[in-house]
């Protein structure tokens, strides 16, 4: 089968997010609010999860048709016990050009080593607040902002790429934008700003919540000149800003006021075996029963192939026009396909 398949929009399918737990030891109003995801909430059982070895054949047939990027997301996916393993294993399928990991960062400093070994090459820290009265309301769980910075400098030791999200919500972490530009300007590390988005149902979003990327570029140039630079690859989520004079560099990711759906390529595995085609989507494809049930590599590769060639989502581009229409789909949980 042809290796470079389209969506219904002309999209070629590049990149594979694996969600790996559905679980987070962080309550993030925006993500996971604690309201909704408490003591009783049920999260999936063990055997309900992919196994490293479905795991990897999965990625074996996105490889076949396309993927080259793979991302491991949760919720937490440094709760999934041996993920260094899974990585070493995933890393090890021919096609997969680039490996990277989206984390909260809290256990990040115990496991930096094992994950460089396991054939990690970037990771990508959530981190809303150098403040750490606002950053533990931020988390739901009282974390302090020291145990991420030292996660972000193992990984940095370890030899690992980080990068660093910051969520911005108005009234919420909007006076943090500037602390955390000097800090990561200072540390070397790219920070990109997110836009808050209206993911899932639970996390009560509001347009007059969303604090724009060419408002954070404004705040920032005022204080920091900076100066816009090119992709650095098709299709990628964040616009890029250099410091002028330096190579020190932030990203913007804009998909609520500059939606970049025309170019995503981009598809999403829960943790129980779905498979997604949007970020905001309301179903997805099971691969788990068929996986089970014995599916042959052929027919999986098909049925694959089946769900991207319909793909017609652009949510982000819609979201503007139809806000509040929108607003009541029903949508699949952050903590599900990992963002
Ligand atoms: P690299 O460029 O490979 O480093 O990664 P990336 O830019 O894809 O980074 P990451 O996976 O950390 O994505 C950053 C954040 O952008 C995610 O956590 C989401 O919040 C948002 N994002 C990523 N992909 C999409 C997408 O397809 N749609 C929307 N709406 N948001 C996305
Ligand atoms: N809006 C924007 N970004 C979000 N993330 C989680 N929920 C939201 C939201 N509602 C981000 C996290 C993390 C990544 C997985 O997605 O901060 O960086
Ligand atoms: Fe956990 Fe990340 Fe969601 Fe926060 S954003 S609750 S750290 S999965
Ligand atoms: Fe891709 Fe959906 Fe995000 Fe648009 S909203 S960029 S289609 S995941």
């Amino acid at each position: 089968m042809d290796k470079n398949i389209a969506d219904a929009l002309g999209r070629p399918l590049r990149d594979l997010r694996i969600s790996v737990t559905d679980k987070c030891n962080f309550r993030c109003q925006y993500c996971m609010p604690a309201e909704i995801f408490g003591p009783d909430y049920a999260f999936l059982p063990q055997n309900k999860l992919l196994t490293f070895e479905e795991l990897v054949r999965v990625t074996k047939v996105f490889t076949s048709l396309g993927v080259e990027k793979i991302r491991i997301t949760g919720g937490e996916p440094l709760l999934r016990k041996n993920l260094p393993q899974l990585i070493q294993m995933i890393s090890e399928v021919d096609g997969v050009k680039d490996i990277a990991m989206t984390t909260n960062g809290s256990l990040l400093a115990e496991h930096a080593a094992a994950l460089r070994d396991s054939g990690l090459q970037r990771v990508t820290v959530s981190l809303d607040s150098l403040d750490d009265e606002r950053f533990g309301k931020m988390n739901g769980r009282g974390y302090a902002v020291q145990t991420v910075l030292d996660g972000i400098e193992a990984a940095a030791k370890a030899g690992m790429t980080v990068k660093i999200n910051m969520v911005v919500q108005r009234g919420v972490n909007d006076q943090d934008i500037l602390p955390m530009a000097r800090y990561f300007r200072e540390q070397g590390h790219i920070l990109r700003f997110i836009e808050f988005m209206d993911v899932g149902n639970s996390n009560g979003w509001k347009l007059d919540q969303v604090v724009s990327g060419k408002e954070i570029v404004e705040m920032i140039n005022a204080e920091m000149p900076l100066e816009p630079i090119e992709a650095n690859y098709f299709g990628e989520v964040a616009s890029r800003y250099r410091y002028k004079g330096t190579n020190q560099e932030i990203g913007l990711i804009t998909s609520v006021t500059h939606a970049f759906c025309s170019t995503c390529t981009r598809s999403r595995l829960s943790a129980e075996g779905k498979l997604y085609t949007c970020l905001f989507a309301s179903q997805g494809e099971d691969l788990r029963a068929p996986l089970r049930e014995g599916i042959g590599d052929d027919e999986l590769r098909a049925l694959i192939a089946a769900v991207w060639s319909v793909r017609d989502d652009r949510y982000s581009e819609e979201r503007l026009k139809h806000t509040e229409e929108l607003q009541k789909r029903k949508k699949v949980e952050m903590s599900h396909i990992g963002g």
